[in-house]
């Protein structure tokens, strides 16, 4: 059994211009709001989710990226609705969210 049921992590780069970023669309607020919506949900924590920050995933352009384990499901996300969506359909039903996937 995995130490965490899914482990999550988001592309928290920066990079300096003209080069695009996950860092500059946002992704460590969406992060942070991730990160307190599955404690609110109380799925933090060993067997449940982990959210973490992560350096650069090498898929900049597509930017900005997660990516859910152990699915190895990769998403993009506009704003808090897109995180909500995410959490509500793949992390706590299983179902993976088409629309943002990449
Ligand atoms: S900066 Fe996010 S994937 Fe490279």
């Amino acid at each position: 059994m995995s130490y965490y049921r899914h482990h999550v992590f988001f592309c928290c780069n920066k990079r300096e211009p003209p080069e695009t970023c996950c860092a500059d669309r946002g992704a460590s607020d969406m992060q942070s709001y991730a990160k307190l919506r599955i404690k609110e949900l109380g799925m933090n924590g060993q067997g449940k989710v982990r959210i973490n920050k992560a350096g650069c995933l090498d898929r900049c352009e597509e930017g900005p990226v997660l990516v859910v384990y152990p699915e190895e499901v990769w998403y993009t996300y506009v704003d808090r609705q897109d995180i909500d969506e995410i959490i509500d359909s793949h992390i706590v039903n299983g179902r993976v969210v088409e629309r943002l996937r990449i």
